[in-house]
């Protein structure tokens, strides 16, 4: 009989100890420690024990190896479909995590409910099939290859789906799923390792691709262990502000394509809206004759986004002035300040300053420093930024102007909706056909022009 092994796990973050520890060493956090059970059983077989492999791996030369052009099942969903870099993968294991309440089972279901000809397997742990099949009809679409499993204990999901054999399977969700292999808690860090190994193992042997939800804790990481992350191919988060209606989809990690694609939903009445256009909800409550306001041409991932950004700037009531930021990254928001400062002589360590990306995202782009930078400028001096400009430029440290990358797809963007004209680095116009387009190009080098051509 194999000899039981117990070890002290955390959590919060997966990381293990032979022995307990009030703080933990990976996250800081404390009391999170919990003995749980170290089975042997680890490297079975999601079908059967003692149906052993026979067939062993062998080494094969890089060359020899065929690849059979990447089988991609578009999900008719564009949002998800350009976040996964194209479709599904077969055999991919795709791990969706939000917080509760965010949408992401009925994301999931909605995406069921549009592949009708893909036999669909949505196994639920925390909802009965009533309330699926009314947010199913609250979303308003039927499918007949859609079945749908109430069972939390993984051998008798496998049981179901060896007679069913789905093309596509939902665990909703990781944390509510248990094996009789592992002694431990459901949602404990082994069960959810132990259960996401089997469904892994699953998901490689029959080619189907796996979907698994799983929950948030409030620290923005996944609930359970970062052991979940390493496993799996694709990382998707499912955020947004629960009091908007906005719903951002984006990848942290995938083996299958880039990191750096947006998928952008409304949560609507019946169910979520693809926003084919997201500059225009992003730009839309634009006042005009404001001041502190200018629009960004950003990209993120492939993807254009006209962004507007707010920010006020106001005498500092105390003695260290206060900075603060949504949206963007505070070093980069000092360092625009300081450029500011010593560059254009504007006074800003004498006032607090407030910066804010509207809509609820976060920009990493360099390209909206430009944007960022006249904002402050245009709050400081009360002067409003002229109307239908956008900005796209990178300010760097001796206060000039940085050409961006892939400059045409922000003036395109720019122009198709409705701007006039936009603000560019004249680093970023070799090999540019200005005439191409109706929008006006205004090309600068160094911040102080730009200001200069603001505020006059
Ligand atoms: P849900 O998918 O249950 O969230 P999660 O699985 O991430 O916990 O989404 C729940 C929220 O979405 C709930 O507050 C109700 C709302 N909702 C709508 O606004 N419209 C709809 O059509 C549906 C189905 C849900
Ligand atoms: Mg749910």
């Amino acid at each position: 009989m194999a000899k039981t092994k117990t070890a002290f796990f955390c959590q919060n973050c997966g990381t293990q100890s032979p022995k307990w520890l009030g703080k933990c060493p990976g996250c800081n956090e404390w009391n999170t420690f919990v003995e749980e059970v170290v089975t042997s059983a680890q490297d079975e077989d999601w079908k059967d024990t003692t149906a052993k492999k026979s067939t062993k791996s062998k080494p094969e030369s890089l060359e020899s190896i065929e690849v059979s052009s990447e089988q991609r099942i578009p999900t008719n969903d564009k949002e998800l479909d350009r976040v996964l870099g194209g479709g599904l993968v077969g055999g991919s294991l795709i791990l969706i995590g939000g917080e509760p309440g965010i949408g992401k089972s009925t994301l999931m279901l909605q995406i069921a409910l549009q592949l009708p000809s893909v036999k669909t397997l949505y196994v639920s742990g925390e909802e009965s099939k009533q309330q699926i099949k009314m947010r199913a009809q609250r979303i308003g679409k039927q499918s007949p290859s859609l079945f749908i499993l109430t069972e939390t204990n993984l051998n008798l999901i496998f049981d179901q789906i060896k007679q069913l054999s789905p093309s596509i399977l939902i665990i909703d969700s990781i944390q509510t799923i248990f094996t009789d292999k592992v002694e431990a808690a459901t949602g404990s860090v082994s069960q959810v390792r132990q259960c996401a190994g089997e469904l892994m193992k699953f998901a490689k042997q029959t080619n189907t691709p796996v979907f698994l939800i799983g929950h948030i804790t409030k620290e923005g990481s996944l609930a359970g262990p970062k052991i979940l992350e390493h496993m799996v191919d694709t990382v998707i988060q499912f955020e947004g502000d629960r009091h908007l209606s906005y719903r951002i989809l984006r990848t942290t990690k995938n083996r299958f394509g880039s990191t750096s694609e947006l998928g952008i939903y409304e949560m609507q009445n019946n169910g979520l809206r693809q926003v084919s256009n997201p500059s225009e909800i992003l730009i839309s409550q634009r006042e005009d004759g404001l001041s502190g306001i200018s629009i960004g041409a950003s990209l993120e991932g492939n993807r254009p986004l006209l962004i507007e950004i707010q920010s006020l700037v106001t005498p500092a009531a105390y003695g260290t002035p206060q900075r603060s930021s949504t949206g963007f990254d505070s070093k980069r928001l000092n360092m625009l300040l300081a450029v500011l400062e010593k560059r254009g002589g504007h006074r800003l360590g004498m006032h607090d300053v407030f910066l804010n990306i509207a809509g609820g995202l976060r920009i990493d782009d360099p390209a909206i420093d430009l944007a960022v930078a006249v904002a402050i400028v245009s709050s400081l001096e009360e002067v409003p930024i002229p109307k239908k400009s956008c900005f796209a430029g990178e300010v760097g440290l001796g206060g000039e102007i940085r050409a961006v990358n892939r400059i045409e797809n922000r003036i395109m963007e720019a122009e198709k909706l409705g701007f006039e004209q936009i603000y560019i680095s004249e680093y970023n116009t070799k090999g540019l056909d200005m005439s191409r387009y109706a929008i006006k190009i205004l090309t600068f080098s160094r911040l102080d022009a730009v200001v200069s051509a603001i505020l006059n």
